[in-house]
């Protein structure tokens, strides 16, 4: 039983071996209080104790009572308007303008398993012993609007997931202005905001700051998850490392405007909540219709970082990843963009492919620049066809040459985009984001497709259609190249333009359902100008996300360490390019870029005919080895063991779930002299196995590996000329251990 209600005092207490939550209905007002959240506790029959009121100095709701300010009690999901003066979880106008709700628990419903929620990406279960869900009903007695509140705790994981809806029971419009999937108040304003910024190239770096009184928040404005903030928090005690500690994680399953907020009120609570931005966000609820919240996912560890990583990883990678590709063996492929960029023709193309295969590379994607006349980036996009001067067998032909190398092969859409001077825009000039009256900027000389009207999304499904119907593809990479500014669409009323930022992401949702269910066994791999829109949202059409458009090894380390906080490596696309590497010129070694890329989901992304014969036997080597390796890779656990926002130094390592393998990646930035003793402190291995590291005579017992680590100090023979005649391993050096249990 992992769902106990409390009937006589309307408690509710969501419990499974790791985690408890408990909350409660509030004698008079019926609103909702939270109660606890975090390491699991003891079911009792009463919780009346762990409720804490002061008197205080405060607008009451109760005459008499001067503890009835719900500014002073926690709660669940927030009002706006009845003495609670800290930003609410929801917000709804009327139609006299007032704003004032008060949400009163009705009753309650409990489901086995979990239920999917329509249009939208959320985690789910196999079998109903996975989960439980408990939904609570509570209504505004004045605006005869209900509310259901979705929790559902899984059996065998620290997850709790959230979300709301709202149903119109009245015979009025609302409008909500705000919604939110989650809200919590922490009793404790003692902890650290984890939050992953970027820009583009240099995505989810890892940023961590104490909390301060007031507000502090990560959200997007720009109509997808975007490079600037992951849609993630996390709240860590100070203490807690990357292996110990307590630790709150929040991931909302969404890939439009979201907000990741905490305000620290004057008293020591942290409420922490998470949804669709608010910004710009208003949805019109007529009577008779829902709305629906996106699903937050929150995890609890006890375990540090790691411990939360590892759980979201197991839950993205088994239950918000879908479909064919969820379980198998990933591909290693070869992109041809920075082997060409645009100038490329079928001739080019096969050169790659066939050298690709010689070396070990299984599948070959076929980047921008295949359709319409686009030569650069100011044209074609939405002329989905391919141009016969470059492809003069068209894509169907030069699939199936690909294929009869022995390859697969995989190609490269934008499909939301469209550039002037195209069919598409001839066509339908209007079917453009743009603001009436005004000139539309534009973004990589593009311009945004409104995909909040479904007979826009169904054009592009039939252009996609057409070109995958015909040819031979195992793969799509779906891009995204700019953001949105001048948010507008044209068919929509005044008083739903609040909805079109929603609306066009449930619109990027449904192609991706379309071409999923018509075509299962496609791979596709999300990218929006790199990690633009790698968020869980996404992960559940696509089961694997191009990380970043940076590929240099050495900028790698910091956005692969930051994206593993919350995503799995079956999800981070990691390529080997060429150097001087394109973003930022830095030379490494064909090994450690290799070193770097195995952690993903591993493959190519430059011109393999130019590289030396000595390059060739690397990647020969590499393909083997990734071969080799991949079913680890993919499935086993990660723990990131030295942090390179911290130091020179980065190692991760993953273990297999029976632990009798490990992999360690050990990564040095620069080179020093003379240099301290080093070792690397492994974890998650069984303290009684002997493990041997492939490639020496050594071997080392877990718990020695545990507590001594691996000793990096080579054994010199002690010749006085040694230190000067040794070779040097120069910066951007890295080592890889591949661990095996006698
Ligand atoms: C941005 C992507 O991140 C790149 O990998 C590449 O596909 C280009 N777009 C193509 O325009």
């Amino acid at each position: 039983m992992s769902i106990f209600i409390n009937e006589a005092n309307q408690e509710f207490h969501l419990q499974n071996k790791q985690i408890s939550y408990v909350f409660r209905v509030l004698e008079k007002s019926k609103q909702l209080e939270h109660l606890y959240y975090g390491k699991k506790i003891t079911h009792r029959d009463s919780f009346s104790h762990l409720i804490e009121r002061e008197v205080r100095p405060s607008s009451n709701m109760f005459e008499g009572d001067h503890t009835s300010s719900l500014e002073h009690i926690k709660q669940e999901y927030p009002s706006y308007g009845t003495t609670d003066f800290r930003y609410p979880a929801h917000a709804i106008t009327n139609q006299l303008g007032s704003h004032v709700t008060t949400f009163q628990y009705e009753d309650y419903q409990i489901q086995k398993g979990k239920p999917t929620l329509p249009g939208l990406p959320a985690t789910y279960v196999e079998a109903d012993d996975e989960a439980d869900t408990l939904f609570i009903t509570l209504r505004d007695p004045v605006l005869n609007l209900r509310l259901v509140l979705s929790y559902t705790i899984f059996s065998n994981r620290p997850v709790i997931t959230r979300s709301a809806k709202f149903i119109n029971d009245s015979e009025e419009d609302y409008q909500i202005e705000n919604a939110m999937s989650t809200s919590i108040d922490l009793a404790s304003d003692q902890f650290e905001l984890l939050q992953l910024n970027g820009a583009w190239a240099r995505e989810t770096h890892l940023e961590v700051n104490r909390l301060a009184t007031g507000i502090q928040a990560v959200s997007s404005t720009q109509g997808a998850s975007s490079h600037v903030h992951n849609p993630f928090i996390a709240l860590k005690r100070p203490e807690t490392t990357e292996h110990t500690g307590d630790v709150y994680g929040f991931s909302l399953v969404y890939s439009g405007n979201f907000l990741g907020q905490v305000e620290v009120d004057s008293y020591g609570v942290s409420r922490v909540m998470m949804g669709i931005n608010p910004f710009r966000f208003s949805w019109k609820l007529a009577p008779n219709q829902s709305f629906q919240t996106p699903e937050a996912v929150m995890v609890f560890s006890e375990n540090g970082l790691n411990g939360m990583s590892q759980t979201y990883h197991a839950l993205y990678r088994e239950r918000l990843a879908r479909g064919y590709w969820r379980d198998r063996t990933r591909p290693i492929l070869i992109n041809n963009w920075e082997a060409t960029y645009f100038d490329f023709n079928e001739e080019k193309v096969l050169e790659i492919a066939s050298t690709a295969k010689e070396l070990g590379i299984e599948l070959f994607v076929l980047d921008d620049g295949w359709f319409g006349e686009r030569h650069d980036d100011s044209s074609s996009l939405g002329d989905w066809f391919e141009n016969k001067q470059k492809l003069p067998n068209g894509i169907k032909g030069l699939s199936e040459k690909i294929e009869a190398l022995g390859m697969r092969f995989g190609l490269w859409f934008e499909p939301e985009m469209i550039s002037k001077g195209t069919k598409l825009f001839a066509d339908h000039p209007d079917w453009l984001i743009a603001s009436p009256n005004r000139e539309p900027s534009h973004g990589r000389n593009q311009y945004i497709l409104d995909f909040s009207r479904p007979e826009v999304v169904d054009y592009v499904y039939q252009m996609m259609d057409n070109i995958i119907n015909d040819a031979k593809i195992s793969y799509i990479k779906w891009d995204m190249n700019r953001f949105m500014t001048e948010v507008y669409s044209k068919e929509l009323p005044a008083d739903q333009q609040g909805e079109v930022f929603h609306r066009y992401i449930l619109g990027v949702y449904s192609l991706y359902e379309r071409l999923i269910e018509k075509y299962p066994e496609i791979l596709f791999e999300s990218c929006a100008g790199g990690g633009g829109r790698f968020d869980p949202g996404m992960l559940y059409y696509a089961p694997q996300t191009w990380t970043s458009d940076d590929t240099d090894a050495i900028e790698r380390l910091k956005i692969q360490y930051g994206i593993s906080h919350v995503y799995p490596l079956s999800a981070i696309g990691s390529h080997v390019s060429a150097v001087p590497n394109h973003q930022v010129g830095r030379i490494t070694p064909i090994e450690t870029r290799a070193n770097v890329a195995y952690f993903g989901t591993f493959g190519y992304e430059l011109d393999v005919t130019k590289l030396s014969d000595a390059e060739k036997e690397a990647v020969k080597k590499q393909t083997a080895f990734f071969k080799e390796q991949r079913e680890l890779i993919r499935q086993g656990v990660f723990h990131r063991l030295m942090n390179p926002f911290e130091s020179n130094e980065t190692a991760w390592m993953l273990v297999s779930s029976d632990q009798n393998e490990a992999i360690v990646g050990y990564y040095q930035v620069l080179a020093k002299p003379n240099e301290s003793y080093k070792r690397i402190k492994l974890v998650g291995l069984n303290p009684d196995k002997c493990y041997a590291i492939e490639g020496t005579d050594k071997t080392y017992y877990g718990d020695e590996l545990m507590n001594i680590g691996i000793i990096l100090a080579e054994n010199f023979t002690g010749r006085a000329d040694e230190y000067w005649s040794r070779e040097k391993a120069g910066d951007y050096h890295s080592k890889l251990f591949v661990l095996k249990a006698l």
